[in-house]
């Protein structure tokens, strides 16, 4: 049998004596993995060279014993304090210059060369150590790679490594005083070592310059972990790597992570922000999916999935009966293979000792882990048949770190940002029960009915051309507001009116925009007046026909929305941020043009999702919600698993299986 769900596991925080019960009661709740020592950098190393690997083998070959393996994890994100002391040269520095101390995780500096011979000295011993051991079966990189890394770091090292890796991608220094428009306010250079890491300034910064160090960070910890992941996989062949990815966190660019993984994890906490309450909504989480699958194009395993209340210094809300259960199988309905619970037990020590787990600070099993023990016995067996199953939606929504960044730098509008803007789009097509794709803008499109590009602000050539050619081929493309505002190096375009030669594939020309700031604007889209919000382009028709009008400022009247044919396709430009319900009624509208079919209807907290094989359809409908949901089905499918057909008690979670028409 292949392995489905895990817990994150931490035997160092108890003692010896309990271990046993623990794997027991794994064994009993379904357990078939567990991650540890990702953080026992001191527990193993404890004076440099003198390694204490005993306590993990014992670990290892007791839960090996009861037929649980075991992955590794690297614990190279908190360091342990004798390398502090002895080179406390490897903390990272701020924006302000400032260093950052032990005390807490993340101390560290990716690129120092002596922080690096550490780890390679501890990485080493460590993969040697565990390469033949039969309990082990793969390894994660790291911790959460770029989390808490996001100002840092500005120490020395970088600064002549970011140097070096401007000399790489300019040649010479004129290339980059001219991408970076070094022109104004006296910014230029006459060699790469005059360059600094941005340190925080008087008054402002360069957009060029910051988006380079942005894409030059990604880089570093996309080197880390390649270098890293070399190591092991010298030593330990024929075991796996693998990292724990945060969704659409955006420290590195995920897609050029995933590259070097043999598969792609996640961490997830619905109920993890407290700021976020009661929990992040289910369309977004079932976005983070989504984009988690998109980034090796290949199912993924869920590292840490949320099995209890959160919480460090604040916590957010328990969660209810059924909750987690509904949560766990939303990940595995858009494409997890298999579901880690983040942990097993709630510890008793440090920052995170009210981040609940399985079990509470007693250890006695309870409600969470009956419910976790109730939802593995039901939904292993499935899961051996559409494991390695993909989802394939008719609808891609584009994705991209560049853009990401161009806009974190200069988000045009204060509210504006990159991810949220797409997750509006995502909504809507969620609630209609259409499922959806994340992709790269160069990404073959060919396969997709409708391709909605939010956003595209930095603008290449050969991206113009890329949409141009889909949708001349039949392609449906939706363009949105600050489109080809920017070429690729974050200066403004200046040939043509906006969005550039996507003018002439959209039938328009956006020669004024207007920034809504704390205001909301209006739309009348048919006979009805709807909400926008931040943004309005200020378009003009060369040949496309307009669907919307604005019916605020001083363009009143003119066109919001527009459509144009072109080659035997469809272009659809959006010049606004839509209102919740004009997203809706548009996107409606745009579907059916386009004949994309939705799995069927129900109430928002109801969500429907497919995996495929060659032959079969595995359909999930998940009820989000406390109540009972009312649903209908579009196409035939036998009911695997739940109660009634149509009906959803409180968190339900039911499954179906049909044939695939050819
Ligand atoms: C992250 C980390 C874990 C733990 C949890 C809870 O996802 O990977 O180590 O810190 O959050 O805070
Ligand atoms: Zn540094």
């Amino acid at each position: 049998m292949k392995i489905h769900f895990g817990v994150d596991y931490y035997p160092e925080h108890w003692p010896k004596k309990r271990w046993e019960t623990d794997v027991q009661l794994m064994k009993e709740m379904g357990v078939q993995v567990v991650r540890m020592a990702e953080f026992s950098w001191f527990k193993m190393e404890p004076v440099q060279g003198e390694f204490h690997f005993e306590w993990l083998e014992e670990a290892i070959a007791l839960l090996d014993r009861y037929g649980i393996k075991t992955i590794l994890g690297t614990p190279t994100a908190a360091p342990p304090a004798w390398i502090i002391h002895k080179n406390p040269e490897i903390q990272p520095i701020d924006r302000e210059g400032r260093r950052r101390f032990f005390g807490g995780r993340h101390h560290d500096c990716q690129s120092n060369p002596i922080y690096r011979a550490h780890i390679k000295q501890f990485v080493t011993a460590f993969a040697k150590r565990f390469a033949d051991n039969p309990g082990v079966i793969g390894w994660q990189i790291d911790n959460e790679l770029g989390n808490s890394h996001g100002e840092l770091c500005m120490c020395a090292s970088c600064r002549q490594l970011y140097q070096k890796w401007l000399q790489r991608k300019y040649g010479t220094i004129e290339a980059l005083n001219q991408a970076w428009g070094t022109a104004f306010w006296s910014q230029g250079y006459n060699d790469f070592t005059q360059i600094g890491t941005p340190l925080i300034t008087a008054a402002g910064e360069n957009p060029s310059a910051m988006l380079d160090w942005k894409c030059y960070c990604s880089d570093l910890i996309v080197d880390f972990a390649d270098w890293q992941a070399e190591i092991i996989r010298e030593i330990c062949p024929n075991h796996f790597i693998t990292h724990n990815f945060m969704c659409f966190d955006n420290k590195v660019d995920y897609y050029d992570l995933a590259g070097l993984l043999d598969f792609v994890s996640n961490d997830i906490y619905p109920a993890g922000h407290w700021q976020k309450t009661p929990h992040q909504p289910e369309s977004e989480l079932a976005a983070c999916h989504d984009v988690i699958r998109g980034y090796k194009k290949k199912p993924f395993w869920m590292m840490e999935q949320q099995s209890g209340m959160a919480g460090w210094e604040i916590m957010g809300r328990a969660l209810e009966p059924g909750q987690m259960s509904a949560w766990a199988m939303q990940s595995v309905a858009h494409g997890a293979d298999v579901v880690v619970f983040f942990r097993w037990r709630t510890c008793a020590m440090g920052t995170e000792q009210f981040w609940h787990g399985i079990l509470g600070h007693s250890g006695k099993p309870g409600r969470i882990y009956n419910e976790a023990k109730k939802l593995i016995h039901t939904f292993t067996k499935y899961m051996e048949d559409f494991g390695g199953s993909m989802p394939s939606p008719q609808v891609a929504i584009v994705h991209s770190f560049r853009q990401n960044y161009a806009l974190d730098i200069q988000p045009n509008h204060p509210q504006l940002r990159y991810i949220e803007h797409l997750q509006k789009y995502y909504k809507a097509l969620y609630d209609k029960k259409i499922p959806v794709d994340f992709v790269q803008d160069m990404d073959d499109l060919s396969k997709y009915k409708l391709v909605i590009a939010p956003l595209q602000y930095l603008m290449t050539p050969e991206l113009e051309q890329h949409y141009i050619d889909y949708v001349a081929n039949g392609g449906h493309l939706i363009l949105t507001m600050r489109t080809g505002v920017k070429d690729a190096n974050n200066l403004c375009m200046t040939e043509i009116e906006l969005p550039g030669r996507l003018g002439e594939l959209c039938g328009i020309e956006v020669p004024e925009y207007d920034c809504l700031l704390e205001a909301t604007g209006g739309v009348l889209y048919g006979k009805k007046e709807y909400e926008i919000q931040k943004w309005c382009d200020i378009i003009e028709l060369k040949g496309a026909s307009q669907i919307a009008e604005y019916s605020t400022g001083f363009y009143k009247q003119t066109p919001a929305i527009t459509e144009n044919k072109y080659g035997s396709g469809i272009a659809w430009y959006i010049g606004t941020e839509p209102g919740e319900e004009l997203m809706e009624d548009i996107m409606t509208y745009i579907s059916e043009v386009c004949e994309i079919e939705t799995l069927g209807t129900a109430g928002n907290g109801v969500e429907m999702m497919t995996r495929e094989s060659e032959d079969k359809v595995w359909l999930f409908v998940i009820n989000h919600t406390n109540d009972e949901q009312v649903y209908h089905l579009h196409g035939r499918y036998t009911l695997l698993e739940g109660e009634r057909e149509e009906m959803l008690k409180p968190y339900e979670v039911q499954l179906f299986v049909g044939n695939k028409h050819k």
